[in-house]
């Protein structure tokens, strides 16, 4: 907790976070593992709400090269290429604008992102967003990825995962696009993006919480996790 004290934007997202569980509860039930809200179903309503302001038919057209290395429809195959299907747009837009500015470093995203317009970038955002969500083959028996996931590991003071990126991975609410969709993403992406963050290789998240969060976590733990998280 002392980690994101400054953060405004993060504690905002805990204090919905806090709230949540009790207004779920009740009605269409919450995770009986963790107490936590269920899983964010694909549907119209969902889906418009992670899409944004964005035209996704003009994203169509305006990201033909995007979908070369993405998939057409954001199912990327290579396992080092991330799937941005049914990502959050604001996500998305986030990502690029911090490869624009080089907050984020990867040669060939730097150069991506940079020859894309403001309106671009929108309309793309949303196109890979209006996607089917990201899954994984459903294979989720990685003990040791599953633990820290839901629980954490109080010792090396982590918070658990399912804390903001929720019960499978996608995110908490479809309202809160600042945690991305994680389950069912690409399993040696997920490691890179852990190692990056352990290294300070990738600064970029808000108040740097995700490179506090896995700092204490060993290499083997950060495998476990994404192989876990890979099959959600
Ligand atoms: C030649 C292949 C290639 C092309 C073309 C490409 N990308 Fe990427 N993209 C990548 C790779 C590889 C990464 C992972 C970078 C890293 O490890 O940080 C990535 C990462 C991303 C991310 C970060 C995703 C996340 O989950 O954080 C976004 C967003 C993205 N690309 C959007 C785009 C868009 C939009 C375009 C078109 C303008 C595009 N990419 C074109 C290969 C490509
Ligand atoms: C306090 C909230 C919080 C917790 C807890 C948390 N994360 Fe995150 N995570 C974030 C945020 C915010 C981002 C987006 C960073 C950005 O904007 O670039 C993120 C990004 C990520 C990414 C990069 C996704 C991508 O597409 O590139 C991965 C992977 C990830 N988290 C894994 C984990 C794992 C594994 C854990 C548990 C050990 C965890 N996170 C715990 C907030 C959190």
């Amino acid at each position: 907790m002392i980690y994101i004290k400054n953060n405004m934007a993060v504690c905002l997202a805990l204090a919905v976070l806090l709230a949540v569980p009790s207004a779920f509860a009740r009605s269409d039930g919450t995770d009986p593992l963790t107490g936590r809200p269920a899983i964010i179903e694909d549907n119209a309503d969902t889906i418009k709400r992670r899409t944004g302001v964005g035209d996704p038919v003009a994203g169509k057209e305006k990201s033909r090269l995007c979908q070369g290395c993405h998939g057409e429809d954001g199912n990327s195959t290579d396992e080092l290429i991330p799937k941005l299907a049914g990502q959050y747009a604001k996500y998305i837009a986030k990502q690029l604008r911090n490869y624009q500015a080089g907050v984020r470093s990867h040669q060939i995203m730097n150069a991506m992102a940079a020859a894309i317009s403001d309106e671009e970038l929108s309309d793309i955002s949303s196109y890979f967003a209006n996607q089917a969500k990201m899954k994984g083959d459903g294979s989720t028996t990685n003990e040791q990825g599953k633990n820290i996931f839901l629980k954490g590991n109080i010792s090396k003071m982590v918070m658990a995962c399912v804390d903001c990126h929720g019960v499978s991975g996608k995110g908490l609410t479809p309202d809160i696009p600042m945690f991305p969709v994680i389950g069912g993403q690409h399993k040696a992406y997920l490691l890179k993006q852990l190692i990056d963050f352990k290294q300070d290789d990738r600064v970029n998240s808000p108040n740097a919480i995700m490179n506090r969060i896995v700092r204490s976590l060993s290499n083997a733990d950060l495998e476990a996790l994404a192989e876990y998280i890979s099959g959600l």
